[in-house]
């Protein structure tokens, strides 16, 4: 094993309360000085740099299935694609690309350009960006894909509200058990919604033969857990970085749909509303002259991956342009997120609507404040003005 190394005195460690605000001193000091990290807190490897982040998101030697089983509360939630390894994934992520999919969401185009009209034409003047613009935003979307009863989304969004704790893997027991409460919640409504909703993608998943009933359930309460809060919280991640950069708001304004996918990417290279993704070592690696033995926890951290100079000229600049972009905040590999496409479609709708809408759109107040929270990464209250 390698030199034991640890943060300088003075550098916030990344999941402490200060560290949760500002992760990005210390991500690229680890970078920087031990991109193979073996962290005394948590006991856990955080690999730091793109190419190992990378290659180990490739990599079946570590499994995500076993990542997944480390985790306090996950005894009860239903198989899903992020719980299995190879062969047994490729099963349930088959029928999950007829949900959400290129061509799926291609059929979607109309319904979603409805969600981000709809949302923006009854924004008042003064809006908080997460309540107004993401959390809707968020229901929308995953309404529409699911075909959920416009007179159950607001059940649904208090469905996937409680249930997205499920995303942090370091949230202690009282919220694993109101995660698993809420998780048990949403897979009935879900099951009771698909089964009265005919046509579309969801009965085709429903009809797959390939999957029981509780693995198509665990494939759309997945997409909710997976996708409700990443989505709700980009919003507020990319206006952060937006509003007080005029210049890159009359881009968008400007740049038409190329631009406006190219900056959904840029915005989530720079804040990943989800910062790492845990994995379980089933044999010894070595990257260079570091060795991981088998059996560790490892968090591949794609957030500091993100910024990494190695990969990324002006790591740390907005550069809306920015193509190729290979970063991290999908993950990579086998389970690559399922919602990409998704996300690209729907944000690129909204960035530019609200650039083209509102021309004066800027920050009411004081810069917004990140929340010490890790997973997903997002900001406390954030007031905006629209005109
Ligand atoms: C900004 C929004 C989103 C971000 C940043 C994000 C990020 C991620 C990441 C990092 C992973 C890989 C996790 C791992 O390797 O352990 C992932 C997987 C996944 N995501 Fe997303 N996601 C977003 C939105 C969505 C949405 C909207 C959906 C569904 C509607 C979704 C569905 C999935 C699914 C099903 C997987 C598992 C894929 C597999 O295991 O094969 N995601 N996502």
């Amino acid at each position: 094993m390698t030199a034991l190394r640890r943060l300088p005195a003075g550098l916030a460690h990344p999941f402490s309360p200060v560290g949760r605000s500002d992760p990005y001193p210390a991500y690229d000091w680890l970078r920087a000085n031990d991109p193979v990290h073996f962290d005394v807190t948590t006991r856990m490897w955080l690999l730091t740099a793109h190419e190992h982040c990378a290659s180990a998101l490739k990599d079946p030697r570590f499994s995500a299935a076993l990542g997944q089983r480390e985790r306090v509360r996950d005894d009860d939630l239903p198989a899903s694609m992020l719980t299995t390894d190879p062969p047994d994934h490729n099963r349930l992520r088959a029928p999950g690309m007829a949900l959400l999919g290129p061509a799926a969401v291609r059929e979607l185009a109309a319904a979603l350009t409805a969600v981000v009209d709809g949302l923006l034409d009854g924004l008042a003047d003064a809006a908080e960006v997460t309540r107004d613009l993401g959390e809707p935003f968020a229901t929308g979307v995953l309404a529409r894909t699911l075909l959920v009863p416009r007179e159950d989304e607001a059940a649904f969004a208090d469905l996937a509200r409680r249930a997205s704790v499920n995303l942090d893997p370091l949230a202690g027991p009282q919220a694993a058990r109101e995660g698993r409460v809420a998780m048990g919640e949403l897979t009935r409504f879900l099951d009771a919604h698909v089964a009265r909703e005919p046509g579309g993608a969801i009965a085709r998943l429903a009809e797959d033969e390939r999957l029981t009933r509780p693995e198509m359930l665990g494939i759309l309460s997945l997409a909710v857990v997976g996708g409700w809060r990443p989505l709700a919280e980009m919003v507020g991640n990319a206006l952060f970085w937006l509003l007080p950069r005029p210049e890159a708001l009359a881009a968008l304004r400007e740049g038409g749909d190329e631009l406006a996918r190219t900056a959904v990417d840029e915005l989530l290279r720079l804040e990943a509303p989800i910062p790492f993704t845990a994995r379980v070592t089933t044999a010894e690696v070595s990257f260079g002259d570091a060795v991981i033995p088998a059996g560790a926890r490892v968090l591949a951290v794609v957030a500091a991956a993100n910024r990494d100079p190695a990969v990324f000229d002006r790591p740390g600049d907005l550069v809306l342009t920015r193509s190729p972009n290979p970063h991290l905040a999908f993950g990579a590999g086998t389970h690559f997120c399922l919602g990409a496409p998704l996300v690209r479609q729907a944000g690129a709708l909204l960035l530019r609507g609200l650039a083209e809408r509102f021309p004066a759109i800027r920050a009411d107040g004081a810069p917004p404040a990140w929340a010490p929270v890790l997973v997903p990464r997002r900001l406390g209250e954030f007031r905006i003005r629209l005109s």
